[in-house]
């Protein structure tokens, strides 16, 4: 048995990654430490196909002593580094807890690993990993003139998200070439898919538009970000685990760039096909341009040329096909819907970052 430790297994792309390792090795046992703070959720856990290989811990990764005990307790080998603060608007309304997690939180899930498998040989001679799942925020913005980012451009930060996930990243790969920590980095892009927490754009706008709410646009709506659908992203991170060099970062991007309006549009379009009957087609009648987030990154574009050359990953999913396929099973799944109204502090957060944007431009 391996037994991998995934962090942040309860949230979106967690989760996700936890049903695609159950489905993809019998010989793995996995351990899911995550706090279960507003973005993670045991509805994303349920119907799991294997259950007896699957151990849900609630946990702090900057509990030390917590974690530790977790990696004595299972023999964990593997690490995939999942657990963050990931939303970029409640990062510019409250940076400290990004700091705290994404910093923090790496940092201590790192010494851990450096300590009782380096120092203390806990495994002996076993092989050893530790994976971290990064962003392409951390890259800055791009002009439209400029080309995609790769693992050798410079990291220039602008949100207190992307600065706290640099950092942690840093701090992976100091680890590597100070201690020799065997690891390895995913930057990738934006993911959509089914289980993501309805802050982030896809499902906000689809249960915005299935509810007959607005469908709050940011600004002029042109920003472009480089979409990738969640089960790829979870096939890239394994590829990268299993066969990717120690000490080396892979972009993982979905070859989908268009600008959020369209993406919005589509959505709608989507809705209109498979909701017939709701009173508000066509929804992109509720579209809606309201304040733009400060320091707001124009342009993600990635370019997947190394993991595609070396790993021999590519993203299977069109746009096209992965909206379809997202929009239906929120359409579908409205039980998970209504269990996560009720369990986090949607409403408040909904309050909270909408009230002072609403000009009502649309
Ligand atoms: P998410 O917000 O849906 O889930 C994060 C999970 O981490 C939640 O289950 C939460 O409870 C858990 N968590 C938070 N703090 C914790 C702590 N201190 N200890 C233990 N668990 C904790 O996030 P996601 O969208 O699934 O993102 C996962 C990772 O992928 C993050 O590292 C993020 O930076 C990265 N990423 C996400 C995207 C995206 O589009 N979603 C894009 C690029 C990179
Ligand atoms: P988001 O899903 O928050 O991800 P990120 O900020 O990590 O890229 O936002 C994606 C894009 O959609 C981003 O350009 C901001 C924009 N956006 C809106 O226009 N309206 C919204 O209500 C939200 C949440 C995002």
């Amino acid at each position: 048995m391996k037994n991998v430790l995934v962090t942040g297994g309860a949230g979106f792309i967690g989760s996700n990654f936890v049903r695609y390792l159950l489905n993809t090795d019998p010989k793995i046992q996995v351990v899911n430490l995550d706090v279960l703070s507003y973005a993670g959720s045991l509805e994303n856990l349920r119907n799991l196909s294997d259950p007896e290989r699957h151990i849900f811990v609630q946990g702090d990764i900057c509990d030390r002593p917590f974690v530790e005990a977790l990696f004595r307790q299972y023999s964990i080998d593997t690490v995939v580094h999942f657990a963050a603060e990931t939303h970029v608007d409640r990062s510019i309304l409250g940076p400290a807890q990004f700091i705290q997690t994404n910093v923090v939180g790496t940092y201590t899930l790192l010494d851990v690993a450096r300590t009782l498998w380096l120092n203390e040989k806990l495994l002996g001679d076993q092989p050893v990993h530790f994976h971290h799942v990064s962003t392409d925020e951390v890259f800055g913005t791009l002009r439209p003139e400029d080309p995609p980012f790769s693992e050798v451009t410079p990291y220039q930060p602008n949100s207190p998200y992307s600065a706290s996930k640099a950092s942690s990243d840093h701090l992976v790969r100091a680890y590597y070439h100070t201690y020799g920590l065997p690891v390895t980095i995913t930057n990738c892009s934006n993911n959509y898919g089914p289980y993501q927490f309805p802050e982030k754009l896809v499902p906000l706008m689809i249960l915005n538009a299935i509810e007959g709410k607005s469908l709050p646009i940011y600004g002029d709506g042109q920003q472009i970000r480089d979409w990738l659908f969640v089960e790829d992203h979870c096939e890239a991170i394994w590829r990268v685990v299993t066969k990717g060099k120690l000490g080396e970062t892979y972009n993982v991007g979905g070859n989908n760039q268009p600008p959020n309006l369209e993406i919005v549009h589509q959505i709608c379009t989507i809705l209109d096909e498979l909701k017939p009957d709701s009173p508000y087609r066509p929804h992109n009648q509720l579209l809606k341009y309201v304040t733009d987030r400060p320091g707001h990154d124009r342009r993600y574009a990635m370019n997947i040329d190394k993991i595609q050359a070396e790993l021999g990953w590519s993203p299977k999913e069109t746009l096209a096909t992965g909206l379809l396929k997202t929009v239906g099973w929120y359409v579908e799944n409205k039980e998970w819907v209504e269990a996560i109204h009720k369990q986090s502090d949607y409403q408040t957060w909904i309050d909270k970052n909408y009230a002072t944007r609403d000009k009502g431009r649309g």
